[in-house]
């Protein structure tokens, strides 16, 4: 099947009647489509293919019939073309990770066969049709909404902890999304093992990804964006070695992501995940960019204890730990917690603070680093 190389901003050719159908709907995500309309709007320049880390941007009227592609290292060359099959440029291998709308593959570039990339797959064609059908076409248009949003906001963001995008592709049937490949894979994997093999992370190295977390969110929410779903499922491993200190940390998943505005104060959407989500976000007051903050303060907590502090485990029910985090009230007898040392149990205490206004802000946090 043909496929057409896919910008950002042409993704937004929606079919009619799919804005009514975005906002909204079951399960622990729900994306905005609004959302992604008012960034494309607001942000005209984009990023598209990229090698030796810089950006390359261009408006509305010239990438519609654009393609930039490598001349010699780190340069870049923009040439007329607007079709490209996504498989003459990119050959996918094994799975590395699962997500809500599409797997994750580790892919190699066909001209060299040497760079490697992470490519997200989203299929938005049923397998057979069946009384399933309609199902499936509200399925897709989720897809494609989660895509749209997710391409409109990586786009424009260059920073050393969060994942590039490289490009992206569209077709009748699938989508592509082309990110940096972050090769030692979710932190919550590695914290899990870290738990398994040696009694969890050091403390020390959980400052250093904390710091790189800092910088990732801050950067962000420089720019108005909030990212709704922060968790060590979704800051990536980047950095090939044993010592975790030399690691590098890069937040992905951002089809929750959106910016803030003068006209959206809020987001208020109700997305996020069970025990990360802020406070304000279960009493139905929306996401500010606090919401974040908070549920970095369960990250940080995560990290130094290697337990959830709202929850512990299956035995703690949805409902409660709603309740618990509702109440502010956070575990503080656990052994884990116990061993932290005084200025880590400090910070956590500083970032999940029920009231929204006395938590610190990532540049708070920073001048006190
Ligand atoms: N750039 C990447 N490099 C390596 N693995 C990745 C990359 N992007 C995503 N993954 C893997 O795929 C998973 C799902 O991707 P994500 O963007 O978080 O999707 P979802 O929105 O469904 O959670 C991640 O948690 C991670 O394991
Ligand atoms: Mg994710």
């Amino acid at each position: 099947m043909r496929r057409f190389r896919q910008f950002p901003l042409r993704c937004l050719q929606l079919p009619a009647g799919m804005r009514d159908s975005m906002c909204g709907y079951g399960g622990e995500r729900k994306y905005g489509l609004v959302a992604a309309l008012e960034l494309v709007e607001q942000h005209r320049v984009i990023g598209c293919r990229t090698y030796s880390n810089r950006c390359a941007t261009m408006d509305h009227a010239t990438m519609f019939k654009t393609r930039v592609v490598r001349r010699d290292a780190g340069t870049m060359q923009i040439e007329d073309e607007d079709e490209v099959w996504f498989e003459e440029l990119y050959t996918l291998d094994k799975k590395v990770g699962e997500g809500s709308f599409g797997n994750v593959y580790k892919a190699i570039e066909s001209v060299d066969n040497a760079v490697l990339l992470a490519v997200q797959v989203f299929s938005l064609a049923s397998p057979i049709a069946s009384p399933q059908a309609k199902v499936d076409s509200e399925e897709a248009k989720r897809k494609l909404a989660s895509f749209i949003s997710e391409c409109a906001m990586l786009s424009r963001l260059d920073h050393p902890y969060v994942v590039r995008m490289h490009e992206s592709f569209q077709s009748a049937g699938s989508l592509h999304l082309v990110l940096e490949m972050c090769q030692g894979g979710e932190l919550y994997n590695l914290l899990v093992r870290k738990i398994k093999e040696e009694d969890g992370l050091e403390e020390v190295t959980g400052q250093i990804f904390f710091r790189q977390m800092l910088h990732a969110v801050g950067y962000l929410h420089a720019g108005r964006i909030v990212h709704r779903d922060v968790k060590p499922e979704n800051f990536l491993v980047s950095g090939d070695t044993d010592r975790p200190e030399e690691l590098v940390l890069k937040l992905c998943d951002f089809g929750t992501a959106t910016v803030l505005t003068q006209q959206k104060p809020r987001s208020m959407v109700n997305i996020g995940t069970l025990s990360y989500t802020a406070p304000e976000v279960y009493m139905r007051k929306g996401a500010d960019l606090p919401a974040d903050i908070w549920s970095l303060g369960v990250v940080l907590y995560v990290m130094l204890t290697g337990t959830n502090p709202f929850r512990n485990g299956k035995e703690t029910s949805k409902q409660e730990t709603v309740k618990r985090i509702k109440s502010g009230v956070f575990a503080t007898q656990r052994a884990g917690w116990l061993k932290v040392s005084e200025p880590g149990q400090d910070m956590v205490k500083k970032l999940l603070v029920l009231i929204e206004d006395k938590r610190l802000t990532c540049c708070e946090v920073g001048a006190g680093d």
